[in-house]
């Protein structure tokens, strides 16, 4: 039986009080256009998909291109213009960063940096890439701009970046990390954020660490994949007190990743997810 996101407080999010819809996040990374393995029907569905879920908020964490080419920067606009939504935040990946290809991000989608804060929900993106690298960085210079993000007053607040800051299974040798990513999370823990979503490896992944979870998107509609981890996207229900997060396989089912409560912090993950599949 296929196990879809709810949108409707039915299902999974059956605890929450009656009538009260879960808020909802879209998570969709690693676009990569451009590239000889990115799939435009993959791309399309998930674009239908997501316009018939209805999420509060599309969330993009980078490589929206696969070499920075404004052409390329062009191909992601189009589809991503196409998304109904109250608001889309953008973060650019290092793919993204390749051939100057920032200054094509700034022109297309605005700051590399972005924040949201809206019924409760604050969202904050910064840039994590370096040009022509691989690797991430956030930088001690941004430190007191995110404690200022966060300050403002919420009740579930998610940070969002290109590089995972820790590590994911079944990514084969551990390599281009956040160089600050102790720092950061140290930063993150003490500014109560609930969430970090970031893509990258293109595998979905989910970790908890302290009171902060971690969860990583694949690559929605690439053939850029690891193992048998296949193009997929994240769908994150808030409710009042639980959070579950879904991936989606454009065409096909969707199963869950992680569901864990805001007052306890207690989780359950879901067998079978990017550990099995990378083996
Ligand atoms: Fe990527
Ligand atoms: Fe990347």
């Amino acid at each position: 039986m296929e196990a879809k996101p709810v949108a409707s407080g039915t299902g999974e999010a059956a605890s929450k009080p009656a009538g009260k819809k879960p808020y909802v996040i879209a998570h969709i990374s690693d676009i990569h256009a451009g590239s000889q393995y990115f799939v435009p029907n993959l791309m399309d569905r998930a674009v239908i998909e997501l316009n018939e879920l209805k999420p509060n908020v599309v969330v993009v964490t980078g490589d929206l291109t696969n070499e920075g080419f404004k052409q390329e920067y062009l191909l992601a606009k189009t589809y991503l213009d196409k998304l109904q939504c109250e608001k889309m935040l953008v973060v650019p990946g290092n793919h993204d960063a390749r051939n100057v290809g920032y200054v094509h991000f700034e022109e297309m989608f605005g700051p590399r940096q972005s924040f949201f804060h809206r019924d409760g929900i604050s969202i904050v993106g910064v840039d994590s890439s370096e040009p022509d690298l691989d690797y991430g960085t956030i930088g001690r210079h941004r430190y007191q701009w995110l404690r200022e993000q966060f300050e403002t007053p919420a009740d579930f607040r998610v940070f969002l970046l290109h590089h995972p800051l820790l590590p994911v299974p079944g990514t084969g040798r551990e390599r281009n990390m956040v160089y600050d990513a102790g720092d950061t999370l140290e930063v993150l823990q003490q500014c109560k954020v609930n969430l970090v979503l970031s893509g990258h490896k293109h595998v979905p992944h989910a970790w908890r660490l302290e009171n902060l979870f971690a969860v990583n998107a694949g690559t929605v509609c690439t053939l850029r994949l690891r193992g048998k981890v296949r193009p997929c996207y994240n769908v994150i229900e808030i409710g009042e007190d639980v959070v579950t997060i879904w991936r989606k396989y454009p065409f096909h089912d969707a199963d869950r990743i992680i569901k864990f409560s805001l007052s306890t912090f207690a989780f359950e993950k879901s067998r079978g997810d990017a550990e099995g599949e990378a083996r």
